[in-house]
């Protein structure tokens, strides 16, 4: 399992620092972009997210919960191995799979995030696209909340991949995630996770990174 810290509950004033010092325990970062809009929080933008690409070449997720994820496709630096991931439920039908292919032209990886109560099902006329699916285990735009088990998607969207005969996209799980569930998650399918509070809550996010991957490795 890869674990993408969430920077979003990390001390920020104190960002490059903590970067540098997790930095080799970890496969990438969850960058959570929002809006004030299409969630009720406002984060960071793309110069923040440029002055986070010197100090770290591990790949970004890159979570969108913004109402017009296209207009970030050019305004995002984008290096190998980022993805560009978006909800499903912010863009019109019509128009999710060109903002896919636009973001796949600028060269990302690109993906679907899905809140809690929408169905795995909205995915898969997109499937063939995507490289990845980010199941949400909390309502998007705030770290810190508890987990809702959405777990049995992973199952069902592997099911659904091989039904409609394209390989499985890499799933992703975010919100909630932490000793207690991670174990779970492995078992369920889930590969990659992004995890703010469990890793930044404490004094030591090197330690908690290293037992959530023990919890994961021996469950
Ligand atoms: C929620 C964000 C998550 C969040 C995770 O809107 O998309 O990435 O930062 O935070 P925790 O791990 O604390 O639930
Ligand atoms: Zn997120």
């Amino acid at each position: 399992m890869k674990f993408f810290p969430s920077i979003i509950s990390a001390n920020l004033l104190n960002l490059e620092s903590v970067i540098r010092t997790i930095d080799p325990h970890v496969d990438g970062y969850h960058i959570d972009i929002m809006d004030d809009h299409f969630v009720p929080n406002l984060t960071w933008g793309p110069m923040f997210v440029a002055a986070l690409r010197t100090v770290t070449n591990r790949p970004f997720q890159i979570h969108l919960m913004v109402d017009n994820p296209a207009t970030w496709i050019s305004r995002l630096a984008c290096a190998a191995g980022d993805s560009f991931v978006f909800h499903v439920e912010a863009v019109n039908t019509s128009q999710v799979s060109p903002v896919l292919a636009a973001a796949k032209q600028a060269g990302w990886r690109v993906g679907l995030a899905l809140n809690p109560a929408t169905e795995i099902e909205r995915v898969g006329l997109y499937l063939a696209q995507l490289d990845e699916v980010m199941i949400m285990s909390v309502n998007p735009g705030f770290s810190g909340q508890s987990f809702i088990d959405t777990s049995a998607k992973a199952p069902a969207l592997r099911a659904l991949s091989s039904r409609l005969g394209v390989t499985a996209p890499l799933i992703a799980m975010d919100g909630g995630v932490g000793l207690q569930n991670i174990g779970m998650l492995a078992l369920a399918g889930i590969d990659l996770v992004g995890v703010a509070s469990a890793i930044f809550s404490g004094l030591d996010p090197v330690k908690n990174i290293q037992n959530l991957r023990q919890a994961a490795f021996f469950t």
